[in-house]
């Protein structure tokens, strides 16, 4: 039973930095803003979810092809995509303090009933005072970056903004090689860079993350991408709660005309109820054929000879996002009334999410059970289960350790594994023990994990 959990942002991170999830970045060199690292946990975790979403939205399709494009592109591409224009944040500053804010982030602070820390800032300037703020000014939020020796315009080139791009230069390459008929999609996960100024919230707002994202290219009408978009609404949404979500936390949210991007008709966002409010957590676009025309790109079936200007329906979410929503959705502290002590953690992570799905502890480092314990760890490892041995402590503990990083299961060898060949096999969530055959460990967790 999970305690109401006040500043649950704080244990998260803290959680997450004391068993290796996520680090600060740069820490030894005083950190670095709103930068993190993926510790040896953390890496495994986000791994997951990118391997569940690739399995999902690739693997499991006829309709969806993958692809691993360039991060730094030929900048003509962003000219053409509208970023170099368009890609903007309206600014405001501060002309006592000289700080910056986003516009919307200030008024959205203004709103708020209770401001939270980092919406104070944006309130007051040096604590008390209001600040005393510019008109906006529009702020491109794209990295430049130059390519050789020489600082110059012509060298100018930007770290891409989004992954979309790389998928839309490569429409004709991609059609060309895989023969793909309208519908179908190209899918890529991959690293997006921001000049974000107000970032913020751990790894919700950072400069450097990672997305997901589809272009579905179909048929150019109306009809068909208000079909699509309503699909893969749904789609997005079943991700999230197939993995675990609870479906209360997630909402849909249209966008307002005003708050659409350059190049969509339509927008909603799958929302998720973090502990600072509901944000998003993915956006599914109507971009039609937008980009497309931009970059003076077609599609033409050569067994009926149509050619024409496909339509996009874009759902594109932030890896790093989904995994702090996971975690958030997944941390559960103790009452002390559910047979654990009070504030005991467990992460409740959905098992194909977890980073260790099996754990295996000899009950004493005694009469061999260390060495069967070591046998069982590394015939599940061979099965690509991953998998943690524990020989310190009671096992108690060891159960606390793995329910708090979200281990399903935990394996005991004791004494009478040695006379009939068998082990506990306990459940992180119900702490419930069977009794099974060491030959059946392997199936059991596989079969689980399908
Ligand atoms: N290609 C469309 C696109 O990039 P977006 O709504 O700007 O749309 C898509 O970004 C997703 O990427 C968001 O829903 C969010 O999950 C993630 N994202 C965007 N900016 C981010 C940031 N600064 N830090 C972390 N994730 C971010």
């Amino acid at each position: 039973m999970a305690k109401e959990n006040d500043n649950l942002m704080d244990k998260i991170i803290s959680l997450c930095k004391r068993r290796g999830f996520i680090y600060q970045a740069s820490e030894i060199y005083g950190g670095f803003a709103n930068a993190f690292d993926y510790g040896p946990l953390g890496a495994q975790f986000k791994k997951n979810i990118k391997d569940e979403w690739w399995q999902k939205f690739v693997t499991e399709r006829n309709d969806m092809v993958g692809l691993d494009s360039a991060i730094i592109q030929n900048p003509k591409v962003w000219e053409a995509s509208g970023h170099l224009k368009s890609f903007t944040d309206p600014l405001v500053e501060c002309k006592k303090c000289h700080k910056r804010f986003r516009q919307d982030h200030v008024e959205e602070a203004k709103a708020a009933d209770k401001p939270s820390d980092e919406q104070k800032e944006m309130l007051y300037c040096k604590g008390t005072e209001e600040h005393e703020f510019t008109e906006a000014k529009n702020f491109n939020l794209m990295f430049k970056t130059f390519i050789g020796v020489s600082e110059d315009s012509a060298s100018t080139a930007y770290l891409r903004p989004e992954t979309a791009q790389g998928i839309f230069i490569n429409f004709q390459n991609v059609i060309r090689s895989t023969r793909q008929k309208l519908p179908f999609g190209i899918a890529q996960i991959g690293k997006a860079f921001r000049n974000e100024i107000t970032p913020g919230n751990f790894i919700f707002r950072t400069r450097e993350f990672e997305q997901g994202e589809i272009e579905y290219f179909i048929k150019p009408e109306n009809e068909e991408s208000k079909k699509w978009y309503e699909y893969w609404i749904k789609e997005v949404d079943e991700f999230y709660t197939d993995l675990g979500i609870k479906r209360e936390n997630l909402s849909t949210r249209e966008h307002l005309k005003e708050e659409l991007s350059h190049y969509s008709s339509g927008t909603s966002d799958i929302e998720y109820k973090f502990p600072f409010g509901i944000s998003e957590l993915a956006g599914i676009a109507q971009r039609t054929d937008f980009d497309l025309k931009a970059h003076g790109l077609h599609y033409f079936n050569e067994e009926t000879g149509e050619k024409l200007i496909p339509y996009v329906v874009e759902p594109s979410m932030g890896i790093d996002r989904a995994a702090l929503a996971f975690l958030i959705d997944a941390y559960d502290e103790s009452d002390g009334k559910d047979g654990r002590a009070e504030g005991e953690i467990t992460l409740h992570l959905h098992p194909k999410l977890a980073p260790i799905k099996a754990a295996v502890f000899p009950l004493m480092k005694k009469e061999g059970l260390p060495e069967i314990a070591k046998k069982i760890a590394l015939d599940l490892r061979k099965a690509g289960i991953e998998t943690y041995y524990d020989e310190s402590g009671s096992v108690g503990k060891r159960y606390r350790r793995q329910d708090e990083i979200g281990t399903p299961w935990c394996i005991t060898v004791d004494f009478d594994t040695i006379k009939d060949e068998t082990v506990t096999i306990r459940n992180r969530d119900t702490m419930k023990q069977e009794r099974i055959k060491i030959l059946e460990i392997t199936d059991l967790i596989s079969s689980k994990l399908k």
